[in-house]
């Protein structure tokens, strides 16, 4: 079979320093910059691995210059030629090879390009489904291109650090009977049995409860996973994880493992020491702190309760605490970042308005007193409250008050985050913790039943076991968060091991043994046959890239998102697809008209 001959590279375009002076290197790549000075030609040739400055000499051969003179910007060449140093005037130490040149000897085009829908610049400002239409360009650029590199670093130290262990890493099916774990499945119709569905895996958990059973005792897998949910900025419809699972363990020890993981992939990876423990939070805790189950602690504004709430004369205060609800508070700390105008206050009121707050409460510190707001109600208290708040000169103290404890720290919590984030307060840096003792059960208003919070099979604490069914809602379940900067990073718990534990959970869960048996009958058989305690986790890779690319959404550490609207403007899916195919699946389309 014959070869179609080109020019094929010796060096790529991030390689070539001063010490190649001299050297005859072959480079391929995209021309990211042409310019012409006379009949001096600069190109700036690139690949993913850096730029380098080709030069086409004022007294270069004829045929060469008219090469160069067909080239456009992102054309596809081959150049052969000499390093050489740059004179100093020229030397850029902003790029890599900015000590070198290649002097041009030969230049083959090696595919032209289309014009271009936007630039290849190191950040693409283009709007955003317009980069992932043209996502293969889009990927050229240095931005994106780093992110993929940084993403690959990371999974390939996670697997390095496992292969180091005694963890198996095992593949399970993405072909798989429906289960519900949270998430709406996508399902996929089988040809072979009409009428009858896979569903994509939400994640492989009842697998790797199963591997348990079977006796690997240590897994892991780097595991694509799909959720038909709406997406958000740090959630796709696919999404990946590392899905751990071990036996014979207990919490302690899957944290460790987590800590000890991410200690290794950080210091090699980044060059980052993390501590060798992360903080530990309780759920309640978190939430009456920081208003959230997933604190962001690079910065501090703590909350605490407005105990002179409970006898004042606002009854927006006395209502939410006679109906079992909670008033608290924060000191938003005065800064030269943001005034706290009406018009401020009014969006912190906003935010806090998006998890159910009526309204936010304030008072202003001036002149040493409180001034503006709720003041008028808390006059005779002043004194107290400057003490108890340590409110300061020009802060502001914000309050919440709602029937609602959970709504109440909410509410708060969204005040405080857009406070960290407007005032500039949120430090550098990666700021781990642990959120342990959630809720196992959480009402589901809408449908009038108790639901897992986390999934089923997560171990209720011991103490709660005899009584789970008197008062789910008090049921703290073994289960922990791993929480980075404000991001819920990874999940787990302890597993239940015990076949009547789990048939009781599922009938809190409005599971009927008939309906448990149905969809969980291949979990509940094994149970049958001696599984071992067993605990696990899932740490979602593309969060983790995200957070250490510092970029705010996942489809910046993804090579081929959907966009928000949970489509692919590149492949322009979901689509239909011929009658054929439908008539294959037996399936019949209806789709209402929009009105
Ligand atoms: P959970 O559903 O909490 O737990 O998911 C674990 C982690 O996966 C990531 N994640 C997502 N990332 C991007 N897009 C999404 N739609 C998305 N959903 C989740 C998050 C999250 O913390 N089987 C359990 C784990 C276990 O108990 O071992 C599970 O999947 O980083």
């Amino acid at each position: 079979m014959s070869e179609q001959a080109f020019m094929q590279r010796t060096v790529t375009c991030g390689q070539l320093r001063s010490q190649d002076e001299g050297k005859t290197v072959i480079l391929n790549g995209w021309v990211h910059r042409d310019r012409n000075h006379g009949a001096l030609h600069f190109i700036n040739l690139r690949d993913r691995y850096g730029i380098t400055q080709v030069v086409v000499d004022d007294d270069a051969p004829a045929s060469l210059q008219e090469t160069a003179g067909q080239i456009k910007l992102e054309y596809c060449i081959a150049v052969r030629g000499i390093v050489r140093r740059r004179p100093d005037s020229m030397i850029n130490p902003d790029m890599e090879t900015g000590e070198i040149e290649v002097k041009a000897e030969e230049i083959e085009i090696l595919s032209k390009c289309d014009t271009l829908p936007f630039m290849i610049e190191d950040e693409n400002n283009a709007k955003e489904d317009l980069r992932l239409k043209y996502r293969f360009l889009d990927l050229r650029g240095k931005g994106m291109t780093d992110r993929i590199v940084m993403r690959h670093k990371i999974v390939k130290a996670i697997r390095e650090y496992f292969y180091k262990t005694d963890f198996l890493e095992i593949e399970t099916p993405t072909l798989i009977r429906s289960t519900p774990e949270g998430a709406r499945d996508f399902l996929v119709p089988s040809r072979i049995y009409p009428g009858k569905f896979f569903a994509l895996p939400q994640s492989p958990q009842l697998y790797k409860q199963l591997l348990m059973v079977s006796g690997m005792d240590k897994y892991f897998q780097i595991a694509r996973c799909y959720r038909d949910e709406d997406p958000r900025g740090d959630r796709q419809l696919e999404f990946t994880q590392l899905d751990i699972e071990m036996s014979y363990v207990q919490r302690d020890d899957v944290l460790a493992l987590m800590e000890d993981l991410f200690g290794d992939v950080f210091r090699r990876v980044l060059d980052v020491e993390l501590p060798a423990h992360f903080q530990r939070l309780s759920y309640n805790d978190a939430m009456n702190t920081y208003g959230s189950d997933k604190p962001d602690l690079r910065f501090d504004i703590p909350m605490k309760d407005f105990s002179f709430a409970q006898d004042c004369s606002f009854t927006a205060f006395t209502d939410a605490l006679a109906k079992g609800g909670a008033v608290k508070y924060l000191v938003a700390p005065h800064s030269d970042k943001k005034e706290f105008t009406r018009k401020y206050i009014t969006e912190l009121e906003d935010a806090a308005k998006v998890y159910g707050a009526h309204g936010l409460a304030w008072m202003k510190v001036q002149d040493g007193k409180l001034t503006g707001g709720v003041t008028k109600f808390f006059q005779e208290k002043e004194a107290e409250i400057l003490a108890q708040t340590k409110a300061e000169e020009g802060d502001m103290i914000l309050i919440v008050a709602h029937e609602n404890w959970k709504k109440c720290c909410n509410s708060l919590g969204a005040v405080r985050s857009k406070l960290g984030a407007d005032l500039g307060l949120i430090r550098d840096g990666y700021a781990f913790c642990w959120i342990i003792d959630f809720p196992l059960f959480e009402y589901n208003e809408d449908e009038g039943h108790w639901e897992a919070a986390h999934h089923m099979f997560s171990m209720p604490q011991a103490e709660y076991i005899d009584t789970l069914e008197e008062n789910p809602g008090a049921v703290k379940g073994d289960l922990y968060d791993l929480v980075l900067n404000g991001y819920e990073l990874a999940s787990g718990s302890i597993r239940i091991h015990d076949i009547e534990l789990q048939k009781r959970i599922f009938r809190i869960c409005n599971f009927s043994d008939e309906k448990a048996q149905e969809r969980f009958g291949f979990l509940l058989d094994a149970f049958r046959f001696s599984p071992p305690p067993h605990g696990g986790i899932a740490p979602g890779i593309d969060r983790l890239c995200m957070i250490i690319s510092k970029v705010n959404t996942i489809r910046e550490v993804i090579a081929f998102p959907k966009n928000t609207a949970a489509a692919s403007p590149m492949d322009d899916c979901p689509a239909e697809v011929e009658d054929i195919q439908l008539k294959e699946l037996c399936l019949k389309v209806d789709v209402p008209e929009k009105k």
